[in-house]
């Protein structure tokens, strides 16, 4: 089947081409994001194949409707870049990734964590400069701690149990709770009775209208002063402005984040030799006690391996007429 891969990078294209070896479909590689003016790129093809921040709105529906586009399939977990309820209506069926080695994103969540905390990323840049003074590296003991896990699905339980072996305390809070979190020791709060106990609080749900700024100004003011907050999830889970606001203060003891609010115009791409314009994220990336990557959670061997071999299934389950069995619905 004809589709178009936007944001394509080159381990995209390899992985996905490997994956397609035996199916054989028509894969068009395209670097550009999906927006309104790129949307031509993918004329004549019956799916489009698009990841995190590609702008799959209502308008981009639209005009891949228009143009014969019966399929998106995005090479991911989370679908908030896409209009399912506008794609409904247009007839285009979504499908996503439910399923890829959610131990990527936990055991990447952890390794922010360590970072933050023990200032390895600082340490690092010392020693390669000659300079093996411990003067603001001094971190805290995990153990004995206790971790807040707001979202205890698969990346959170596992999360929750890698921090089990740290010796620490878990505490959930989710609207579905979890056998296999319970199963931790875990024991679920409200949202508040997480911030209040929590020295480390670790975001693991799906970016919706109700989680939108899930830590903003007042819960990082009831948060435990001092305590680090990790994201590894999607950025609008963070008020970033309330974040810097809580860093400068010392309200907020570290912050260690793979996704970003405005992320879209910024990560998967080399920008270090043009000047960057966001000033929220310059101001980020200046804090001692902040670390940042650019959306690298999932990008293990596994993970990506995974991810294409389902989306290539999708392709051909859709153009067989078969089930769609990871078909996201509103
Ligand atoms: P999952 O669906 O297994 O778990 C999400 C959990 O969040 C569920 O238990 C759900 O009940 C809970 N939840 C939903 N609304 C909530 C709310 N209002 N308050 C508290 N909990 C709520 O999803 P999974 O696989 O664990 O992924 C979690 C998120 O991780 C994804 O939505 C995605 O945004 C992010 N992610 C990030 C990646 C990265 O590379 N940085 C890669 C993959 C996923």
């Amino acid at each position: 089947m004809k589709t178009a891969i936007f944001s394509t990078r080159p381990y995209d294209k390899s992985m996905l081409s490997d994956a397609n070896r035996e199916a054989g479909h028509d894969l068009r590689f395209l670097e550009d994001r999906l927006t309104p003016s790129t949307v031509a790129l993918a004329a004549g093809c019956a799916a489009v194949c698009v990841f995190v921040n590609d702008a799959v709105d209502a308008e981009v529906l639209a005009l891949l409707a228009r143009q014969g586009t019966r399929l998106v399939a995005t090479r991911s977990t989370g679908y908030n870049h896409i209009d399912v309820p506008a794609a409904e209506r247009l007839g285009i069926a979504v499908v996503r990734v439910t399923d890829y080695s959610p131990h990527s994103v936990a055991e990447f969540a952890v390794g922010l964590l360590l970072a933050v905390n023990r200032k390895i990323a600082r340490a690092s840049a010392r020693t390669r400069d000659g300079n093996f003074d411990l003067h603001g590296l001094m971190g805290f003991d995990l153990h004995g701690k206790t971790v807040g896990v707001i979202g205890t699905g698969k990346i959170g339980t596992i999360f929750a149990r890698i921090m089990t072996g740290f010796g620490c305390t878990v505490v959930g809070h989710d609207r579905y709770p979890s056998p296999a979190f319970e199963a931790l020791g875990g024991r679920y709060a409200t949202i508040d009775e997480l911030l209040d106990c929590s020295d480390v609080v670790s975001l693991h749900c799906p970016l919706t209208e109700e989680t939108r700024h899930i830590v903003n100004a007042a819960s990082l003011a009831r948060a435990r002063r001092g305590g680090i907050l990790v994201n590894t999830s999607r950025g609008g889970l963070v008020d970033t402005e309330a974040a810097i606001a809580a860093l400068k203060t010392g309200q907020l003891g570290g912050l260690a984040i793979d996704v970003y609010e405005q992320e879209a115009s910024l990560f998967f791409q080399d920008l270090s030799s043009t000047i960057i314009t966001d000033d929220v994220i310059q101001r980020l990336v200046s804090f001692p006690n902040v670390i940042v990557t650019g959306h690298q959670a999932f990008f293990t061997v596994e993970a990506i391996g995974q991810i294409m071999r389902t989306t290539i299934e999708s392709l051909t389950a859709f153009e067989q007429g078969r089930e769609l069995v990871n078909l996201v619905r509103e």
